[in-house]
């Protein structure tokens, strides 16, 4: 790895990308995000990315579902419900796959956001799609956008043709591959998460252990790093920050003792405000 960016202990490598919100500051000046997925069954994805996106500092957060959308989120009634279809994707930073499911409405949904020229964070059944539609990647790949891939291992896998056990043999290499390929940021989820960028440079997070394992953080990150999007942060800055205040908010969980067995996703978004605000 490159020794100046080798680790990411270092919160000055982005510390300068965290200003100050100015006296006069309204909530258009710390950007929109639209989350964009919950097929049916699977609304708490996009629920957990949207309230992540809102807790680290979005000005306003929609909630985008593939079908039928609640009237609102009664926990966070903040957030704005919406059906995707029929949404002005041009409008927010985008969040794309939380419990998007792999029907073709969702190809379709993924199509027309692609299609605009919104930041996005893709993840979860947005990579899914885009393993399954070469079509789909060639639009991605011609994006001039800012975007950020969230694969875990066996999303990279299926992305790349390979198998997870291969990723897994040379992590480093499937995230630059991944990076080169579909002209994007990745983060290559799981122990010693890599963020590669599309010229090969490649850092390991130090943050982060075992209380993570659990089912939604991941839309947690996808939603927090949409949010540093929208806030103004660079691509590469909002990648690296992203998954180091993810893994500091779970290293603090812990600390305190509410970890590492047990804590929800859920758990982890309060503890992101808590990190973002300390920057
Ligand atoms: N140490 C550190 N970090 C970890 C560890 C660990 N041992 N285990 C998991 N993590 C982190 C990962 O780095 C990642 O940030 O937790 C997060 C898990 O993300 P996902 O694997 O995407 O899990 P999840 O949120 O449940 O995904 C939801 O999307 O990707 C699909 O198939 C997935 O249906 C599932 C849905
Ligand atoms: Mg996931």
């Amino acid at each position: 790895f490159p020794p100046a960016r080798a680790r990411l202990n270092d919160v000055a490598l982005f510390g300068h990308c965290a200003r100050r919100r100015r006296h006069s500051s309204h909530k258009g000046s710390h950007g929109s995000v639209a989350v964009i997925g919950g097929a049916p069954g699977m609304a708490g994805a996009p629920i957990l990315a949207a309230r992540t996106a809102l807790a680290s500092g979005a000005g306003r957060v929609y909630a985008c579902f593939i079908g039928e959308a609640p009237a609102f989120d009664a926990a966070q009634p903040e957030l704005m419900c919406r059906s995707a279809q029929g949404y002005d994707f041009s409008s927010a930073v985008l969040v794309i796959g939380p419990g998007m499911g792999s029907a073709a409405a969702s190809a379709a949904l993924l199509g027309s956001a692609l299609g605009s020229e919104s930041p996005a964070v893709l993840d979860a059944d947005a990579l899914n799609l885009l393993a399954a539609g070469a079509a789909l990647r060639a639009q991605l790949a011609q994006r001039g956008a800012p975007c950020i891939l969230t694969p875990h291992p066996l999303e990279a896998a299926r992305l790349l043709g390979i198998s997870a056990a291969q990723v897994q043999a040379d992590r480093p290499a499937a995230a630059r591959a991944l990076a080169q390929q579909l002209a994007a940021t990745v983060i290559l989820k799981g122990s010693g998460t890599l963020i590669a960028a599309r010229d090969g440079a490649i850092v390991v997070n130090t943050t982060g252990n075992p209380a993570l394992a659990t089912a939604g953080t991941g839309d947690v990150l996808s939603g927090l790093c949409g949010s540093l999007l929208a806030q103004g942060w660079p691509e590469w800055e909002a990648a690296l920050a992203g998954v180091w205040l993810h893994g500091m908010a779970a290293d603090v969980l812990v600390t305190e003792g509410a970890g590492p067995i047990g804590i929800g996703a859920s758990e982890l978004i309060p503890a992101i405000r808590t990190a973002i605000n300390r920057l």
